[in-house]
């Protein structure tokens, strides 16, 4: 059994297909050769408390990551060398979120998957101005989740991500500390951001789309986990619980273990689901999330790899080389979650995602600053509808983001049946295949503002970039 497992895995690891899009570039390629390193885990940053709020203090700043043996290359990332620290938060908490960009650039700093008032979200129009400071002061209000930071700034969020700009910020609640899973924070709770990236031969980070590229999305031929290329992690014969983010910019991966195992998936974007849902792959586009648990009690001695199956390359060389003292059994109902009823509905919006010879909208618009394309009124359920149109047979992947708060996924492609269980939790991005149209339900509460709009839009950034997003207020 084991031997071809092993056989499977080594011709994964040899496998490295280039980028469709590489042609171009004059990249460092993979090579066959491979070293693994050991995997780094963004350090949790304890908040300062003053008063009754938790601070956080974060610089945005250029550095130099060490990716390769004998090179630096240049970064953005924010207190270290490469991302950005784990924020842990915990509903109800007071904090205070304080960049101070010590780049030479204007940037913004969004929490994504935060509900959170439209002028704390860090979007387009809270810009933090070089060597000036910006607070996101809010309350937690939320369940438990996996969240993430990342820049939002007009036209460059796709170059700021790419150059390290990407953190989480894990909620927790009152639920998630007391269900019995893996919660030791690097050791069985392990945050995976999920990256590609193209080097040029001089070992520094290549960001130059063409205009194919922005359309067919900025795909590197190198997968990054937490800022390393090739590594691994040793683990105990338990229990593991992995928080996954696609942080890259346009790649969507089908996520598995060489072996195919199964695997529980406990968490969407913004919630538990209400029961694990046991899968063999997992499919993440860019800014989803999801949480999953792999139980390796059987596996001591030996080492798997957490893959992409649309490209067989791995992102992650697993080592289970410990034996556990504690061990957890994932509980068989993680929470109740809210719905609302299609009585309740009051209003239906439409949302064509479309490609054009030079460009792609959404409801044939590209982003403006100035102009808000929806009110959105508090407190009232509504039903978005989102079609990726294809275009004279012709289509293209995307998603679609929602900020300020949550919703679920009522209908896919004209069915609930389409909607897989693994889709059930609370989400705020959804994917798209070509084709492909969703209903989503969705209520603004809690935050209103006749002046800061929410953002909604495609979370391909490039196609965020050349415009695919929208701008709503809620009131
Ligand atoms: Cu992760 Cu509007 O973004
Ligand atoms: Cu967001
Ligand atoms: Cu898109």
């Amino acid at each position: 059994m084991k031997r071809r497992t092993f056989l499977r895995l080594s011709s994964i690891v040899a496998t490295y297909f280039l980028g469709a899009n590489s042609a171009n570039a004059k990249t460092t390629k993979p090579t066959n050769k491979i070293e693994y390193l050991p995997l780094i885990i963004p350090p949790l940053l304890e908040g300062v408390k003053i008063k009754n709020i938790y601070h956080y203090n974060l610089t945005i700043q250029k550095a130099k990551h060490k990716f390769f043996d004998n090179k630096l290359t240049d970064t953005y990332a924010i207190n270290g060398t490469y991302l950005a620290p784990t924020i842990k938060l915990i509903d109800g908490q007071n904090v205070s979120i304080n960049y101070t960009n010590k780049l030479e650039e204007t940037t913004t700093m969004h929490g994504h998957g935060m509900h959170l008032p439209a002028d704390m979200d860090g979007g387009p129009h809270q810009k933090i101005k070089p060597n000036r400071s910006w607070s996101a002061k809010y309350k937690v209000n939320q369940r438990a989740c996996t969240n993430w930071y990342h820049p939002h700034a007009e036209g460059i969020t796709a170059k700021h991500v790419y150059k390290g700009l990407a953190g989480f910020i894990i909620v927790e609640d009152k639920n998630s500390q007391s269900l019995d899973l893996p919660k030791e924070y690097g050791i069985d709770d392990i945050p995976l951001v999920l990256q590609d990236r193209f080097f040029d031969t001089k070992a520094q980070l290549y960001y130059r789309p063409n205009m194919m590229q922005i359309m067919m999305g900025y795909r590197g031929n190198i997968f990054v986990t937490n800022g390393v290329l090739n590594p691994y992690v040793s683990v105990s014969a338990k229990e593991i619980r992995f928080r996954l983010l696609n942080g890259s910019n346009s790649t969507v991966y089908d996520l598995a273990f060489n072996d195919h195992r199964k695997f529980k998936q406990i968490a969407t974007d913004n919630s538990f689901l209400e029961k694990p849902v046991t899968i063999n792959s997992l499919l993440l586009s860019p800014g989803e999330r999801a949480e999953i648990i792999v139980d390796l009690t059987n596996s001591f001695d030996s080492y798997l790899y957490l893959y992409d199956t649309r490209q067989r390359k791995p992102f992650l060389k697993i080592e289970v080389n410990k034996k556990p003292n504690k061990k957890t059994t994932t509980p068989k109902r993680l929470t109740y979650l809210d719905r609302y009823s299609l009585k309740q509905v009051t209003n239906t919006r439409r949302f064509t995602l479309s490609m054009r010879m030079r460009g792609v909208y959404i409801n044939n618009k590209q982003m403006d600053m100035k102009r808000i394309d929806e009110i959105v009124p508090l407190n009232q359920v509504e039903i978005w509808e989102v079609e990726n149109k294809k275009m004279m047979m012709m289509g293209m992947e995307h998603n679609f983001h929602i900020h300020g708060t949550y919703f679920t996924i009522l209908e896919r492609n004209g069915s609930a049946k389409n909607v897989l269980e693994n889709e059930k939790g609370y989400k705020d991005t959804v994917y798209l295949a070509p084709g492909d149209k969703v209903k989503l339900m969705i209520k603004m509460i809690d935050y209103k503002s006749k002046l800061n709009p929410y953002m909604y839009h495609c979370h391909f950034l490039e196609h965020e970039d050349a415009g695919m997003m929208g701008q709503f207020l809620v009131v």
